[in-house]
């Protein structure tokens, strides 16, 4: 993974007009903590109306799965991250004798490892299977074993991809499904920039480390020499769009040493290091429409602030 670290990392500086980074590597283990200290700061309203949904509405998801107590069921959770949404789910699950096993797909292994032993307290009968993988590859491997799927894809991970990946994404989903496999889809809905971008611009500053150290990490593993003092952390919000983009600013005028190369930042300049899509029914119905994946539900929190929209595989 290392190598792939450093390729996407090297390209991702060379482009042309706007560098970028990929977000996945937000999550090494200071990441993790990072976003887990994120997902309880009084600003990230995304975690509590999602935990919400599944902890006040978890009959409707199971009854919108429409699930039977002869089949067996693989709940394959893609950036499954700390479980605790989940949990709600799987207990309920296990509590009505359901066949199934839980698949927690994640690029973090510390995640997995996490989840894995919060898990065995929390739900102790409940078979876990860990896959270490990015999930755009784990789609490849969804075991073709005679279970029903039901895809897990929540709190607004989808929202990281432009809306043409996230058709891409969701029509490469479809593909490796089976006809009734269902999925869960966790997604921030539109709503002003006054409730939006504190969510990534809090004021005890956590969003602003979790973005920098992104920087450390380069740092750390590639051996490079940012200095972190002379970047700050920099998102926007378009309303009329929906979309939140987080950026990292050269303060000054700069250079950096990656694996022998340099790479040069002018004053004020962008790295572009993530999207965070929010969604409306038509920003989900243009993006199905492109593939075989049907709307059966939609569930969203007291506020309407966040939905979970359950699909089905035609
Ligand atoms: C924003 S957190 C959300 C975690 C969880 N789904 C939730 O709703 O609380 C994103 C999680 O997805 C994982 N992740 C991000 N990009 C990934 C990728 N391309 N493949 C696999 N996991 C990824 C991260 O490691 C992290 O655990």
């Amino acid at each position: 993974m290392l190598n792939q670290f450093k390729k996407e990392v090297l390209d991702g500086l060379s482009k042309t007009p706007q560098k970028s980074l990929p977000s996945k590597y937000f999550y090494d283990k200071k990441g993790d903590d990072l976003f887990v200290q994120i997902m309880a700061l009084p600003e990230y309203y995304l975690t509590r109306s999602e935990m919400e949904i599944f902890q006040e509405k978890t009959e409707d998801i199971i009854s919108a799965l429409s699930l039977n107590k002869e089949n067996k069921y693989s709940l394959i959770e893609l950036g499954a991250g700390d479980g605790t949404k989940t949990v709600h789910l799987l207990k309920a699950l296990v509590n009505k004798n359901i066949n199934f096993e839980y698949f927690p797909v994640d690029i973090s292994q510390n995640a997995l490892d996490g989840i894995k032993s919060y898990l065995r307290t929390e739900v102790p009968t409940l078979i876990v299977k860990p896959n270490h993988n990015d999930y755009f590859k784990a789609l490849e491997n969804l075991k073709q074993d005679g279970t029903i799927k039901i895809i897990l894809f929540l709190g607004s991970n989808i929202g990281n991809l432009v809306d043409e990946l996230a058709t891409e994404f969701i029509y490469q989903l479809g593909s490796n499904l089976f006809k009734g496999d269902k999925i869960i889809l966790g997604v921030d809905l539109k709503k002003p920039k006054a409730i939006v971008l504190p969510a990534y611009n809090d004021s005890k500053g956590v969003t602003a480390e979790f973005n920098l150290n992104l920087l450390d990490r380069i740092n750390k593993e590639l051996g490079a020499n940012f200095n972190r003092a002379q970047f700050e952390h920099a998102p926007t919000y378009d309303e009329h769009i929906g979309i939140a983009k987080s950026y990292i600013k050269s303060k000054i005028k700069q250079s950096v040493i990656i694996d022998g190369i340099e790479f040069y930042f002018e004053k004020d300049e962008l790295i572009h290091t993530e999207v965070s899509r929010k969604y409306d029914d038509q920003v989900l119905k243009q993006i199905l429409s492109k593939t075989d994946i049907r709307w059966e539900n939609k569930i969203t929190d007291s506020k309407q602030f966040f939905a979970n929209y359950v699909l089905e595989k035609n």
